[in-house]
């Protein structure tokens, strides 16, 4: 596993991107009976074209609220966008239609690989089928001949070796790397500008991991498509992540140049999770290293949310702190970070 940037991706940060994506003080609440979950409080993000943005954070973060958010896939029943902006492209999502959503913007031009992989293949279809589908949806390719090749080309492009002899197997048939790569190809069947994927690889081993990674890195140099890469992993961030964003308590406390983010962590959240990264043979740990648990999202502290948990805390942190700017491109919300930059 890699567990520190590589020179490649620091080359790629570097580079001035056009914006694609842009979401501010987005604000995702879930409306339980207990209470109204705010499980998106808040969040400002950038995404360039061609980039591949982290979002990082211990689990319950509000990092695949955020992500649903974006596609207008919150839970149905009880989940609302109460606030804030999500613009693609100069369209602000948020005051899409269902329909509009439906039929121009998810899975033609946004695309999710979700947290299980493995539940978003059916198995009584054969994988013609299930990667064909948003062909046929999408009117990309149509009657049998061309959806096929459709399906082939697809295939190949997330390097499933011989597609053509794959086409009509089923998802069983398949190891779990390799359907990964499938449900893949199923996203960027339609060539979206943006593919989020949501801990892809939290299921797989960690060769597996490095070679999904590795795929990323080669779609994206194929096609140019923006990556948002979810992940409670800072080191499989690293390797793949021109930029990190690190969430916690339904917020962004840290965002910067994924260089930034190793040598020069600002907010003792983000150091916490650097500490935690297990080191190249030592087998994997859970984020053990921060002593605690992140506060309930339905009454959250009025001043910083990782304050209960902070070695640094001071009486200030009863406030919550602004974004202060660290160094060009690198901001985080804490107290200690005022005048740094
Ligand atoms: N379907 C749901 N119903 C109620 N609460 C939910 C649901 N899904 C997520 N939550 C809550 O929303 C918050 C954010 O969750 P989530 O976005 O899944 O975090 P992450 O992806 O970072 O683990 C958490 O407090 C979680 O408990
Ligand atoms: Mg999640």
């Amino acid at each position: 596993m890699t567990i520190a940037p590589s020179e490649s991706n620091f080359r790629r940060s570097v580079a001035v991107r056009k914006p694609l994506l842009s979401i501010r003080n987005l604000h995702t609440h879930l409306f339980l009976e207990r209470g109204v979950v705010k499980a998106v409080d808040g969040v400002n993000l950038d995404v360039g074209e061609g980039e591949t943005l982290g979002i990082v954070g211990e689990s319950g973060s509000g990092k695949t609220m955020t992500s649903l958010s974006i596609l207008r896939l919150q839970p149905k029943a009880n989940g609302r966008i109460v606030d804030g902006s999500i613009v693609l492209d100069g369209t602000d999502l948020t005051k899409l239609s269902e329909e509009e959503i439906a039929r121009d913007w998810r899975g033609s031009k946004i695309a999710m690989v979700s947290q299980d992989p493995l539940t978003s293949l059916n198995p009584v279809f054969t994988v013609r089928d299930q990667v064909g589908a948003p062909f046929r949806y999408h009117g990309l390719a149509k009657g049998r001949a061309m959806v096929r090749k459709a399906v082939e080309t697809v295939l190949g492009r997330v390097r499933i070796p011989s597609p053509a002899k794959r086409l009509d197997d089923y998802p069983h048939q398949f190891s779990g790397g390799m359907r990964q790569r499938v449900v893949t190809a199923m996203a960027i069947a339609c060539s979206p500008r943006l593919l989020i994927a949501d801990e892809p690889t939290s299921a797989l081993d960690v060769t597996i991991q490095v070679q999904m990674m590795e795929l990323f890195r080669e779609i994206q140099r194929d096609t140019g498509i923006a990556i948002i890469l979810i992940t409670h992993d800072l080191g499989v961030a690293a390797g793949i992540c021109d930029r990190i964003a690190v969430m916690y308590a339904g917020r962004i406390v840290e965002i910067g140049d994924v260089h930034e983010i190793f040598k020069n962590p600002a907010h003792p959240y983000t150091k916490g999770l650097l500490n935690s990264i297990p080191h190249l043979g030592q087998r994997r740990r859970r984020l053990d290293t921060i002593p605690g648990l992140p506060p309930s999202l339905i009454d959250p502290p009025k001043g910083c949310r990782f304050a209960a948990r902070c070695p640094a805390r001071m009486e200030r942190c009863e406030e919550y702190p602004p974004d202060f700017d660290v160094a060009p491109g690198h901001s985080a919300a804490c107290w200690l970070a005022e005048g740094k930059a």
